[in-house]
């Protein structure tokens, strides 16, 4: 079982997946690596350290889970299986997880060093300028934002949400409408107060995952995440906020984010998954910083978004959390669900989702697109849904654009739902709309499945059976090879 993220690099490490970079600059340099290394293959999980004007042993981690590989060694899982069998793998792990809440202790890495008060400076971390046009550095890319609900129970949200630097003791916060932190601090303004959080900004890898994939509104993440290893995170309970503050975190602040009618600062632009700046510059809250901890020689994890195909979390996990639920949903026969375009986190975006199902009745195939629209994972920031028959491979896209372009007739099997939840970070939304704060859009379902009426008499398909493909392939067996 990994414990923390060193453990974590030290495991990546003995797979020889760890580049070390060193010297490389926090202007665009770490920024520029991390993307040219995300895209390389194999993508190893790199580490900068000796960054100019830093302290030399305060480091940046980039590209921790990006890939199959890495993603799957969070959980101990083979990764050795075609990309669909990953996310059915996926799929039953997250589904059969008994959640286990944190142990609170009384010591632990994260209090080597305390600052508090006037002593808070969170520029002394080499956090990176990543993207080019960012209107700042963002020291929350690959972090997580803990929040409780001031009135249901006081239960504990984990969200992964960006959070830039403003100068030594406040840091902007973006969080989307509709995710939990968004609506637990709106009740706390409701009441006059600021809203009391902690953020870290290295973890366990896992803790990261898992802060991206979305729960039932009273589920804690770290109870998810204490059921996914099989044992409780050990957390310090926050003098200041009362938070749970995970013992092994490398870097963690306490501190409130006041009602936006105290304080409102600038945020933005940052390169979003979409692959856009799309959500400008705005005016976002703030947190105020009340103390900083950080382990001796930090580790300041980083995951900036970057333009599609990446995948931040190297399988899209959230496509598991659409198929969990479309099964939790009683459609029957789903054979795999994948999503193209981000969704690396259930409630993360995904604005492309495949489905595929074995039709059993007239309205099956409408029935799974729309019961995949409607789940939490598959709503936010959605554009197309394709279903496609059980033949089709959903991850793979070849096979997924033959379905369409061959079984989609699209003046009849393309429907059109408007006033969907959206977000500002919706590249294709009118800026004016955006401006009016009115964050919908609309969404496809495509019906790429042969039409269920008429399946008998759809023409059969030209390639090779499986029988005849093994018959001939062991007769001519030395010539293909
Ligand atoms: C790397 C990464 C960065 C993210 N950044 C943000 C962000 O800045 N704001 C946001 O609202 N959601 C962001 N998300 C999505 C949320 O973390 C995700 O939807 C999560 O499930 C929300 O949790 P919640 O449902 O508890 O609010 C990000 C996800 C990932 C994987």
């Amino acid at each position: 079982m990994i414990n923390d993220l060193r453990e974590f690099i030290e495991a990546a490490r003995q797979l020889g997946q760890v580049k070390d970079i060193h010297g490389a600059h926090w202007e665009l340099e770490i920024g520029a690596l991390t993307e040219l290394f995300a895209f390389k293959e194999p993508s190893p999980l790199v580490l900068f350290d000796q960054v100019p004007g830093y302290a030399p042993n305060f480091r940046v981690a980039a590209n921790l889970i990006n890939t199959p590989s890495r993603s799957s060694l969070t959980v101990g899982m083979p990764p050795d299986a075609r990309p669909i069998e990953l996310i059915a793998k996926w799929k039953e792990l997250l589904k059969g997880v008994k959640p286990v809440p944190p142990r609170v202790v009384k010591d632990g890495p994260i209090l080597e060093n305390v600052k508090t008060g006037a002593d808070v400076d969170m520029t002394i971390f080499p956090t990176p300028h990543w993207h080019e046009l960012d209107g700042g550095r963002y020291i929350g890319t690959a972090d997580c934002v803990i929040t409780g609900e001031p009135e249901e129970g006081g239960w504990v949200n984990v969200g992964i949400y960006r959070v830039q630097i403003h100068d030594k003791n406040t840091l902007g916060l973006y969080v989307s409408p509709g995710h939990h932190a968004r609506i637990m601090r709106e009740k706390y303004w409701e009441q006059g107060k600021s809203c009391p959080v902690v953020v870290t900004f290295g973890q366990d890898p896992l803790l990261f995952l898992v802060a991206g994939q979305s729960m039932p509104y009273g589920l804690s993440e770290f109870d998810y995440y204490g059921g996914l290893r099989g044992a409780p995170i050990d957390v310090i309970l926050g003098e200041l906020t009362g938070l749970p503050i995970p013992a092994t975190a490398e870097i963690a602040i306490e501190g409130e984010v006041p009602p936006p009618s105290a304080e409102m600062r600038m945020e933005g632009p940052f390169g979003e998954w979409p692959g856009y700046y799309a959500h400008g510059a705005a005016k976002e809250p703030v947190i105020r910083v009340k103390r900083v901890y950080y382990r001796n020689d930090p580790i300041l994890c980083g995951a900036p978004p970057l333009k599609p195909p990446f995948v931040t979390f190297g399988v899209p996990i959230g496509a598991a959390a659409i198929w969990n639920y479309l099964e939790k949903a009683d459609v029957p026969d789903i054979k795999g669900v994948w999503c193209a375009i981000g969704s690396s986190a259930a409630a993360g975006g995904a604005p492309f989702i495949i489905v595929s199902v074995k039709q059993r009745y007239h309205g099956h195939a409408q029935q799974a697109g729309l019961a995949a629209l409607a789940s939490r994972g598959g709503n936010y920031h959605g554009r197309f849904v394709i279903v496609v028959d059980d033949d089709i491979d959903p991850s793979d896209m070849k096979e997924v654009i033959w379905a369409v372009s061959t079984r989609c007739d699209p003046k009849s099997a393309i429907t059109i739902i408007d006033g969907c939840w959206s977000t500002p970070l919706d590249p294709a939304m009118h800026p004016d709309q955006r401006d009016a704060g009115n964050f919908v859009n609309s969404r496809a379902v495509l019906n790429a499945c042969r039409p269920y009426a008429w399946r008998d008499r759809f023409p059969p398909v030209n390639a090779l059976s499986p029988e005849l493909k093994q018959q001939i392939s062991e007769k001519w067996k030395k010539e293909l090879a």
